[in-house]
C-alpha cells in the first residue's frame, strides 16, 4: 500500500471515522486477511487462537525464539487451514524473515515487552499493518520511532489494547458520549494483579517479566487502566497528556514470594528488586484535568483495574461495578449497581457481535470485538480507533513514569506525539458492527 505522509495525516484526523468505516462494513469473507504472528507464548498462542475464529484470517507464518512454541502455534493454524504454516524459530532475530514475506498483510507482535517498537516499525518498513501487544513501546524514543515511521512509510500500527472493548468500558464509553457523567473530570484506573508467579520459572530463575522487574521502577504496565479512560476523556481527540509525576513504595513483596515458593537463603529471596511494589503516578492533561494511574503487580491482592470514571453528573467505580448519576427522581449519593446500565447502553458493537464474542472466550469476548476491529483496519488500509498516536501516547508513560521514579517523583512533560493534531481529532465515536 502506499500512501502519502499528506493522506496518512488526513486518514489519522479521521481516525475516529476509522470505528464507523471498520463498524459499518460486513466481513469480506472473500479476501483473505495474512498474518504472520511473531511470539506465540501463553499470549500469542490464546490470540491466534482467536483470530483462527475469523474465517478471512490466514496465517502462513509463525514465529518464536523457541522452535517448540511455534511448532505448537503451527498446529493450530494446520487444524483450521488443512496445511502448516511456515515456521521461523531458533534465533531472535528469526522474526525478520517472516516480516519480509511478500505473502502478509499484518503482523501480530506478542514478544515480551522489548521487542515491541522494533518489530513493528520493521513490520510497517515492509509494508505490514502491525498489531501489537502492550505496551507498544517502552522508551520515548521508540514511542516516535513508531509515530514517525508510520507517518513516513503511511502504514498505521494499532496497539492491541483490549481493555478497551472490555464490555464495562465500552458501555461506559457510550455513556459518556451521551453526557450521562457531564464533562468528565478525572478517572482513576490501575493495573492491579498480583503476577508474582510470572517474574520466575519454576527454578526461581528470573524470567524476561523479572529481568524487568530487577532494572526498572515505574509504571511498567500503564495501558490497561490508561486506554478506556484516554477514550473516555478524549485524549488525543482535542485533549492531551502534558505531564505527570509518579512515585513508587520500596520493593519488598517479591523477595517475600521467593522466599515463601523458594526458601530464604534462594537468590530469587536475597536479590534486590528495583521495581516498587506500588507505583502511583498522576497525570495532567492540557485542558487541566487529571489521571491517577496504580501499577502493582506485587502485593496478594485481589485482580482490580479501578476504572473509576468521574464527571460532574455522576461517578462510576469498577472496584464495586456500581454507578451514582445527578437524577433528581433518586436520593441522591448511594451507590446503584451497573449491570441494568450495562444492559440499557450496551455498546452497538457488543450489540452485534455478543454471540461469537461470548462463545470465544479471551477476556469475556474483548479480544474477538478488538480482533474485528482490527481485520476491517487492515483490510481497508485505515488506522484503527486506537491509532499509533494513542500507541505512543499510552505507552510513554512506562519510560515516563521510570524517569519521574529516579528524580524523587519530579514532574516530566510528555511530548507531543500528534504534533498539535490532537486539537482537531474528532472523539472516537460509538458505532456498531
Ligand atoms: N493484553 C493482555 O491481556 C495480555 C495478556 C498477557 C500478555 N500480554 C502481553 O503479551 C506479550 C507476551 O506475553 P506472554 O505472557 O505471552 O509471555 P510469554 O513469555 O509466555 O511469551 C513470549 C514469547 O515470545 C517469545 N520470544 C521472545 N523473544 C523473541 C524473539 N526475539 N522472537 C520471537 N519470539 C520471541 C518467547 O519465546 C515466548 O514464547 C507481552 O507483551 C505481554 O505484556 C498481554
Amino acid at each position: 500500500m502506499s500512501m502519502n505522509r499528506r493522506s496518512f495525516l488526513k486518514t489519522s484526523v479521521a481516525a475516529s471515522a476509522v470505528l464507523a468505516v471498520s463498524h459499518a462494513m460486513t466481513e469480506d469473507k472473500s479476501r483473505p486477511i495474512r498474518l504472520g504472528i511473531i511470539g506465540t507464548g501463553g499470549r500469542g498462542t490464546g490470540l491466534l487462537q482467536t483470530l483462527l475464529l475469523f474465517p478471512q484470517v490466514e496465517v502462513p507464518a509463525v514465529c518464536d525464539l523457541v522452535h517448540n512454541r511455534a511448532s505448537q502455534a503451527a498446529s493450530l493454524v494446520e487444524r483450521k487451514a488443512g496445511r502448516p504454516p511456515e515456521i521461523y524459530a531458533g534465533s531472535e532475530l528469526a522474526w525478520e524473515r517472516l516480516v519480509e514475506r511478500a505473502d502478509l498483510d499484518a503482523i501480530i507482535i506478542a514478544t515480551p515487552w522489548e521487542w515491541h517498537a522494533r518489530m513493528a516499525v520493521a513490520a510497517m518498513r515492509a509494508g505490514k499493518y502491525p498489531g501489537s501487544e502492550v505496551p507498544a513501546a517502552i522508551t520515548v524514543q521508540e514511542c516516535w520511532d513508531l509515530v514517525r515511521t508510520s507517518e513516513q512509510t503511511g502504514l498505521p500500527c494499532m496497539m492491541l489494547e483490549n481493555v478497551c472493548y472490555f464490555e464495562n468500558v465500552m458501555a461506559l464509553l457510550r455513556m459518556a458520549r451521551e453526557g450521562l457523567f457531564g464533562e468528565v473530570q478525572h478517572c482513576e484506573a490501575g493495573y492491579q494483579h498480583d503476577c508474582r508467579f510470572l517474574m520466575f520459572d519454576e527454578k526461581g530463575e528470573l524470567t524476561w517479566r523479572g529481568h524487568h522487574a530487577v532494572t526498572k521502577n515505574g509504571n511498567l504496565y500503564p495501558t490497561h487502566p490508561l486506554g478506556p479512560v484516554a477514550q473516555w476523556m478524549n485524549i488525543n481527540h482535542g485533549d492531551r497528556l502534558v505531564s505527570l509525576t509518579s512515585v513508587s513504595t520500596p520493593a519488598k513483596a517479591l523477595q517475600h514470594y521467593a522466599a515463601r515458593k523458594f526458601g530464604s537463603e534462594h537468590p530469587a529471596a536475597r536479590r534486590a528488586y528495583a521495581l516498587g511494589d506500588v507505583n502511583t503516578t498522576l497525570l495532567q492533561t492540557a485542558n487541566g484535568r487529571t489521571v491517577t494511574l496504580y501499577f502493582n503487580l506485587m502485593t496478594h491482592r485481589p485482580y482490580d483495574l479501578i476504572l473509576r470514571l468521574e464527571g460532574i453528573k455522576g461517578i462510576y467505580l469498577g472496584t464495586n461495578d456500581s454507578i451514582c448519576l445527578e437524577d433528581d427522581k433518586k436520593p441522591s449519593e448511594q451507590w446503584e449497581p451497573f449491570a441494568p446500565y450495562r444492559q440499557r447502553f450496551e455498546h452497538p458493537l457488543w450489540k452485534a457481535l455478543r454471540g461469537p464474542a461470548l462463545s470465544s472466550g479471551g477476556h469475556g469476548g474483548a479480544e474477538y470485538l478488538m480482533f474485528h476491529d482490527f481485520l476491517k483496519a487492515v483490510q481497508d488500509k485505515v488506522p484503527a480507533a486506537q491509532d499509533v498516536y494513542d500507541a505512543a501516547v499510552w505507552s510513554a508513560v512506562f519510560p515516563l513514569s521510570i524517569e519521574s521514579v529516579a528524580k524523587g517523583g519530579k514532574q516530566v512533560k510528555f511530548p507531543d506525539f500528534t504534533s498539535g493534531q490532537w486539537k482537531k481529532k474528532p472523539p472516537v465515536p460509538v458505532c456498531g458492527a
